[in-house]
């Protein structure tokens, strides 16, 4: 150990010297955007507000079909194999689900996208009129997307709920936006079957779920998404491409502060705002690996999830309560999201970033002794670093400290992390610097700044 720490002192004292020598480099210009001071880049860049980013492209469903042409045969969408469900029940009689998920389990581009057209015939072929709105009330999850990609080739409109929604506010998005089809998995039909007394214009449920509780009641058809698929399959339709103009989406907000509102968002509205980001992650492309467990019901995931697609890159879904290996849910003993699918971006809220930050610091502090003084010098050389020098943002002393500390925080998320955009709420200023620091990110965005 002292050797690491002699070690590390040589780079300190180069940049020591270096120090008086550098030019303190200003990036952006001051903005007041109300808590924390931030700077931010002035779009001098982008003389006007980006629309596209693909030439002949100005719609979501123009933008995944070409996507889908070009990489037909390079894995799009994976999903963790259930290898093991189970209840554990704690001393004090509280009992958890915890469950042993395997490997990714991979479709291609090619595959994707043939399932998307057979999903569209057979929601047509079941009745839904393409004037009609569909709802997608339930948890990010592959067919959530294929559901999605479908209803844009469609040209008919997807009305988003979050899964967590209540009963009252649930039954006022659906009524609002006089919904027809509801696509949802098993858990969220059980919600809906208890208000389906409300439900006037809902004659058709669509679960996810190959097992549910097919409840009876007389008020809507009940069929399965893969029977909607092979219905389609059986007898294909073609697509009704829509326009930039035609509504995309109707986002419904998670109903934090009384009944939730729904956003109409066209084609192009969303187009631009991947777009957006597309302009700003730099070298995004076809190596990028991101994970999937925001809800979709939010622009950020929605954004996100159209994005990597158009760059051939792969999407692998997960959940909140299976992250990493130490998350709620996972069996002890077996390995999370991340560390199977080692992302390169994520997407994540601020309160998944604290948790993170919090963890960190509960594990150094629980260490004590050398390792603990290791993380803390570390850590505030990192600190100076980034204040200011460049040479030690991406010097020697960078490469040590990564390799003697920060590898182990990285290896929580997967080990190679390179972008994480933040959105939904205010990040602090002090987690956004914990999180660049011990993943050693080439950048960490807030997500509103970039539609703004
Ligand atoms: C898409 O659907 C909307 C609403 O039904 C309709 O007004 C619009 O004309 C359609 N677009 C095309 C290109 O058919
Ligand atoms: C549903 O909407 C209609 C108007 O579109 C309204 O008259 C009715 O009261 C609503 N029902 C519920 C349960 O919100
Ligand atoms: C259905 O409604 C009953 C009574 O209103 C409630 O106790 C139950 O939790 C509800 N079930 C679900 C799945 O929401
Ligand atoms: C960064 O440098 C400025 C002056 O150059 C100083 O006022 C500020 O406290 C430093 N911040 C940190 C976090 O070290």
């Amino acid at each position: 150990m002292t050797g690491y720490i002699v070690g590390a002192l040589v780079p300190i004292v180069f940049t020591l010297l270096l120090r008086s020598s550098k030019k303190v480099k200003k990036r952006g210009v001051p903005v007041d955007v109300g808590g924390e001071p931030g700077y931010t880049i002035r779009n001098s860049r982008f003389p006007s507000p980006v629309e596209t980013s693909w030439e002949g492209i100005s719609t979501l469903a123009e933008l995944f079909e070409q996507a889908c042409k070009q990489h037909a045969d390079k894995p799009l969408l994976g999903t963790r194999k259930m290898i093991l469900r189970e209840v554990e029940v704690t001393e004090d009689g509280r009992s958890f689900e915890k469950v042993h998920l395997g490997d990714y389990e991979w479709l291609t581009y090619g595959k994707t996208f043939e399932t998307v057209c057979d999903f569209a015939s057979g929601l047509v072929q079941l009745g839904h009129k393409r004037e009609e709105r569909v709802a997608i009330f339930a948890d990010t999850r592959e067919e959530w997307f294929i559901a999605l990609q479908s209803c844009f080739r469609l040209n008919v409109t997807v009305v988003t709920i979050y899964a967590s929604l209540g009963e009252e506010a649930l039954c006022h998005s659906l009524n609002e936006t006089e919904v027809t089809t509801v696509i949802c998995g098993n858990k969220e039909l059980k919600k809906l079957v208890n208000i389906s007394g409300q439900l006037d214009t809902v004659t058709r449920v669509i679960c996810m779920d190959d097992e549910f509780a097919s409840s009876a009641t007389s008020r809507w058809t009940i069929s399965s998404f893969a029977d909607v698929k092979s219905v389609g399959r059986a007898s294909p339709l073609d697509a009704d491409l829509p326009l930039s103009a035609d509504v995309a989406v109707i986002m419904y907000t998670s109903g934090s502060t009384g009944l939730p509102k729904g956003v109409m968002m066209t084609h192009g509205n969303v187009l631009a705002t991947v777009s957006a980001v597309m302009t700003i992650v730099p070298g995004l492309g076809s190596k990028d690996v991101y994970l999937a467990y925001l809800p979709l019901a939010h622009i950020l995931e929605l954004a996100a999830e159209n994005l990597i697609p158009a760059v051939g890159g792969i999407i692998g879904y997960g959940t909140p309560l299976t992250l990493t290996d130490t998350s709620n849910k996972i069996k002890r003993g077996t390995k999370g999201d991340a560390t199977v699918l080692s992302p390169t971006v994520m997407a994540a809220v601020p309160a998944i970033l604290d948790r993170v930050r919090d963890g960190v610091r509960k594990k150094v502090d629980a260490k004590g002794g050398l390792a603990k003084k290791l993380f803390d010098l570390a850590y505030s050389r990192r600190l100076s670093a980034i204040n200011g020098s460049w040479f030690g943002a991406w010097g020697l002393e960078k490469f040590l400290w990564d390799f003697l500390v920060f590898k182990k925080v990285r290896a929580v998320l997967g080990g190679r992390i390179r972008f994480l955009l933040s959105g939904g709420a205010p990040l602090s200023a002090d987690t956004q610097r914990f999180i660049n620091i011990c993943l050693g990110l080439v950048c960490l965005l807030q997500f509103e700044l970039i539609i703004i």
